[in-house]
């Protein structure tokens, strides 16, 4: 550990924020790297005079800011760690970094099925970090999930994620295509979650370097229109889920109408496209018949 005084460490932080970047991203790289919490950076200004300890020397903090800035290399991939909801997940650049709208699906579980007592069998898909499914194994103990994703590594993020989240083992990882890896448990779905990769091909070449030159490609791009995996796996989910099983979809903010006509297709009633925090019809909700 290495002790700074609070005035020069103070000092730094302003330094780098006028450099660019934002205040959260500082505070992860602090935290996660430095060894500075968010509780220990509020309290600082209590007491001026003092000093405090530091995990790295402050040159290695702002190398690592730098980077951030100058290369738009997000600063989740440059410490290793991303907060979602109340988890602290490890990621790579293998996997997603959880998107804060994302945090709303747990939420919209927890309005149909209620606070965890309940007893599910849950099944998510493409699970990335694990965020999703770690949140529901642990909001829902009694239950039991299984989470896939194309990536084995991926996959091994996931399960040292939710080792590190729990000391529970009612989640399971498998590696493949879509459903395919849960043969096994045709017909005893109870909720189907997934975000899945829901870009057009088109807007895919057109995003911020942040995401294209640092996030998985397979994670993102879901064919011409988008809506490749989406099809795919509403196509697929009647023989999954239990009847009157619930599939839960997250897609791209103009897609919610077209989701809601192929749910229609394959037979899904209780349809609802359901809006994120910033009003954008960001989930389709539907039950199998
Ligand atoms: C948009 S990311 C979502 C990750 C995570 N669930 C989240 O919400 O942060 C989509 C995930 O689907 C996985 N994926 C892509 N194609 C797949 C396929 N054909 N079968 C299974 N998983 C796939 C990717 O590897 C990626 O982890």
């Amino acid at each position: 550990m290495l002790s700074i005084s609070v005035k020069e460490f103070l000092f730094w932080k302003k330094l780098q924020l006028s450099k660019g970047g934002d205040h959260q991203s500082l505070a992860l790289l602090l935290d996660s790297v430095g060894g500075i919490s968010n509780g220990d950076l509020n309290s600082l200004h209590i007491n001026p005079e003092g000093n405090l300890y530091l995990k790295k020397n402050l040159e290695f903090l702002e190398s690592v800011w730098n980077e951030h800035l100058l290369k738009s290399h997000p600063i989740q991939y440059l410490c290793g760690i991303a907060f979602w909801r109340d988890l602290k997940l490890e990621v790579t650049d293998k996997v997603l970094i959880p998107r804060p709208e994302t945090e709303l699906i747990v939420d919209i579980v927890t309005k149909i099925f209620g606070k965890n007592s309940q007893k599910l069998f849950f099944a998510e898909l493409g699970t990335g970090s694990g965020a999703i499914s770690i949140a529901l194994a642990l909001a829902y103990p009694l239950s039991d999930g299984v989470a896939t994703d194309i990536d084995q590594d991926a996959l091994e993020i996931a399960t040292k994620n939710f080792i590190k989240s729990s000391k529970q083992s009612n989640l399971k990882f498998y590696c493949g295509n879509w459903w395919s890896p849960l043969e096994n448990f045709k017909g005893k779905i109870d909720l189907a979650i997934s975000n899945p990769p829901y870009i057009p091909k088109d807007t895919y070449e057109k995003l911020p370097k942040e995401v294209k030159n640092f996030e998985p490609k397979v994670a993102l791009l879901g064919g011409e229109d988008g809506l490749k995996h989406i099809r795919e796996i509403i196509q697929k989910a009647p023989l999954f889920l239990k009847e009157k099983g619930w599939l839960i979809l997250e897609n791209h903010f103009d897609q919610g109408e077209k989701v809601k006509q192929l749910l229609i297709k394959n037979k899904f009633t209780s349809i609802e496209i359901l809006k994120d925090l910033s009003g954008i019809g960001r989930f389709t909700i539907g039950r199998y018949k």
